[in-house]
């Protein structure tokens, strides 16, 4: 397919996307910065500052493409036990983001929802998040998800508390307690870095998800590689249990 303003060897890779066969929700864990900014001598934080960039792009990509839905994982539960320095900048990278990103959201009619335990986060993060989401809430051309303060198991210890509180146990009545019910599953997860595990990542949705490991490291994944992952899913046989 022809993607609008691509270039070079990425619009020619692009050429063997078909439009009909897109995924609808991707989900991407963003790993590696740190070896990132190490390999290079930098300090950690240089590969998260990149990786905020390369979000940025694979996010623009996403939409013009004619994904709906992108989930980014940006901050883990188990990422509180890094040292509080690498933390406090990551926090600092969020609000820089939600600060800066909300205009380039509205103009690309991007929807930006988080999905996390909120309110475990700072209050002018969490005032953020919500300015955020209220600002972008009109936008219908792609669903962007920040994962942030997220973890798999803590969210089904939710939606379970949730379903035994309504009293209705079934598939359907646990995905009304997820913190976004209303996402379809991802069809596709993306790992970048080489790591081939879940950490923690959207335990219940990814049931039937394809998953793509990339041994790019995230802030050096490229338009290039993110259509690469598309092409690689359009070739999978997605069976569900069937025959
Ligand atoms: C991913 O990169 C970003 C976050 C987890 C916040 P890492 O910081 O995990 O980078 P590596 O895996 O140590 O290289
Ligand atoms: C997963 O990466 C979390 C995010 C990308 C935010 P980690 O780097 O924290 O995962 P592990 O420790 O390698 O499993
Ligand atoms: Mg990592």
């Amino acid at each position: 397919m022809e993607i609008q303003g691509l270039k070079g060897k990425a619009a020619e890779l692009a050429q063997n996307l078909n439009p009909e066969k897109l995924p609808v929700h991707v989900a991407i864990i963003m790993d590696g910065n740190g070896r990132w900014a190490q390999k290079r001598g930098l300090p950690r934080v240089k590969g998260h500052e990149k990786g905020a960039r390369t979000l940025r792009k694979v996010v623009e990509l996403a939409a013009k493409i004619g994904i709906k839905y992108l989930t980014a994982f940006a901050f883990s539960k188990e990422n509180w036990s890094r040292p509080q320095e690498e933390i406090d900048f990551l926090m600092n990278l969020l609000r820089r983001y939600l600060k800066n990103e909300v205009p380039t959201l509205i103009k690309n009619h991007i929807k930006l929802l988080v999905a996390g335990d909120v309110e475990e986060l700072p209050e002018d993060i969490q005032l953020k998040i919500r300015e955020a989401e209220e600002a972008t809430k009109e936008g219908t051309r792609l669903n962007l998800i920040l994962a942030v303060n997220y973890g798999g198991r803590a969210e089904i210890i939710r939606a379970a508390r949730g379903m035994a509180e309504e009293g209705e146990f079934s598939p359907e009545a646990f995905r009304r307690h997820l913190y976004l019910p209303h996402v379809p599953d991802p069809d596709l997860l993306i790992r970048t870095s080489g790591e081939q595990r879940v950490s923690n990542f959207l335990l219940w949705q990814i049931a039937y998800t394809e998953l793509y490991f990339s041994p790019v490291l995230w802030p050096d994944f490229s338009e290039k590689e993110f259509i690469k992952a598309l092409i690689d899913y359009q070739g999978r046989e997605r069976r569900f249990g069937r025959i």
